[in-house]
């Protein structure tokens, strides 16, 4: 499905002028339409656009995917028929793609989502840009590059967020359809001169090396390859380790890999070793965050849902089938998250893989290099190395102290961060004390001594403030 640039560059005149945007469209649902807009309800926002004025026929034909009769809709239609992108249903038109407008300020056209009762999903279904992509997209870093890849670009929704950032971006996917919808994004959003490439995995950039690449894998685990957008037929978690083992050979020293993953937890093994074992193999600093966890039957019905099989008749044998290849292979969960490398071109890179559950502050991307430093100078420094550093308190730690009523001292103290990653953690005195009195004036050592006189204690090691410094309590 083809357009020309002029089309599209007067729908996105037509978006603009009525209001088709981000605050417009969720200004004219209202908060109960788009709730349960979210929860792929449509009856209230059906609601909400019964009026049928310029605003509401958008909303009703490019998002909520319903028949708009042709005079209603004030748009170029024959042209839009004669590219494909609407169809003719008698006296009415109906979107045959969904094309919403995106939180960059431009557009991303993709298939529709299937919902309960429509016809089975396509094989080369292109999927929109949703939780999962505006995830990746708050975690990649806002440094400016010159080359990026985006692998797997699907409805082209990571490009959106590079275009203002990186000089040269090329886009890859095997679908065949996934890039012509990719182009139709980006020409709805002013974004020019993306290298598109159609090809599994490294093969279309294969002896070429980017500062940045960003993929949204297909990194479903599942036993058959059904849906391009989500499987790529690769045996259990294997594409998106291999995605991780091969992309230090597709980075220029410097450059980062960051992508969203899937990995399985199987019986008698540590995920975080599984996980930890593929970043260890590609000699970069890396980072990897399990966000989620879901134990085999809660996976299976997740994505048995987002394909909208719940009640077909091929939904028990489907979930009986996958759930009995899980058990084969010992699966007892499997693991969501992120997975970050830097090229940081050191002889003795970290690995640290950890558990985050909780609300972040977003987006991420605009303190990675922080957290990665953070990682790599606990690694580093040695305890001479500590002893003689001046640390700062990070800014936004606040110390907590629960005890008893009328307790002399309290039985846990606290460390809370309130920005960035907002982890908390239980210290000791020693650590309490420090974080009251690191602000980068002395270095550890005469304040390890001055604490240790209070507190009775010769020789304070500096050894439990790594992890704090890691964990970005504390920075040098
Ligand atoms: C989950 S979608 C991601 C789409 C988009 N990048 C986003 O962030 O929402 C995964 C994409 O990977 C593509 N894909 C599937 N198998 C692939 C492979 N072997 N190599 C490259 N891309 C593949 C799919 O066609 C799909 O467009």
């Amino acid at each position: 499905m083809k357009a020309p640039s002029d089309l599209l560059r007067r729908l996105r005149a037509r978006f603009d002028e009525t209001g088709y945007t981000i605050d417009g469209v969720r200004e004219r649902l209202g908060d109960v339409a788009a709730g349960a807009l979210a929860r792929e309800e449509l009856v209230p926002a059906l609601r909400a656009t019964k009026d049928l004025d310029p605003l509401a026929a958008l909303i009703r034909l490019w998002w909520l995917g319903v028949p708009v009769s042709t005079a209603a809709a004030d748009l170029p239609l024959s042209e839009l028929v004669q590219c494909g992108l609407l169809v003719k249903v008698g006296d009415a038109v109906q979107a045959s793609v969904h094309l919403q407008p995106w939180e960059t300020g431009g557009y991303v056209v993709s298939d529709r989502k299937v919902r309960p009762g429509d016809p089975a999903v396509r094989r080369d279904h292109v999927v929109g840009a949703g939780g999962a992509s505006a995830n990746l997209a708050q975690l990649v870093t806002r440094q400016p590059v010159e080359r990026a890849l985006d692998l797997g670009t699907g409805c082209g929704v990571q490009v959106l967020h590079l275009a203002d950032r990186a000089g040269h971006i090329v886009a890859t996917d095997v679908n065949r359809r996934a890039l012509d919808l990719a182009q139709l994004s980006w020409g709805l959003s002013g974004i020019e001169g993306v290298d598109v490439r159609r090809g599994s995995m490294f093969d279309p950039v294969e002896d070429e090396r980017f500062d940045l690449i960003v993929s949204n894998p297909p990194f479903v685990i599942s036993p058959h390859a059904r849906l391009t957008y989500r499987e790529a037929g690769y045996q259990a978690d294997d594409f998106c380790r291999e995605l991780v083992r091969l992309a230090p050979t597709h980075l220029n020293p410097g450059g980062h890999c960051q992508l969203l993953a899937n990995w399985l937890h199987v019986k008698g093994e540590d995920w975080q070793d599984r996980l930890g074992g593929w970043l260890a193999e590609t000699g970069c600093d890396g980072w990897a965050v399990q966000r989620d966890a879901q134990d085999p039957a809660e996976y299976v019905e997740l994505w048995l849902k987002d394909a909208a099989e719940q009640g077909t008749p091929a939904y028990r044998e489907r979930y009986d089938e996958w759930l009995a290849w899980f058990e084969a292979q010992n699966v007892t969960g499997i693991g969501f998250g992120w997975i970050t490398l830097h090229a940081s071109g050191t002889l003795d890179p970290v690995v640290r893989v950890e558990e985050l559950s909780q609300q972040v502050e977003l987006p991420v991307g605009a303190y990675l290099a922080d957290i990665l430093d953070s990682i790599t100078t606990a690694h580093r420094l040695t305890d001479d190395d500590l002893l003689a550093t001046a640390l700062h308190l990070s800014k936004g730690v606040l110390e907590e102290r629960i005890g008893l009523p009328g307790a002399e001292d309290p039985t846990h103290i606290i460390l809370r961060q309130t920005r960035g990653l907002r982890r908390t953690t239980t210290v000791g005195t020693v650590e309490a004390a420090l974080a009251g009195v690191c602000d980068g004036q002395l270095p550890l050592a005469p304040l390890l001594a001055a604490i240790g006189d209070i507190l009775g204690e010769q020789h304070l090691s500096p050894t439990p403030l790594r992890p704090l410094i890691a964990e970005g309590y504390f920075h040098t």
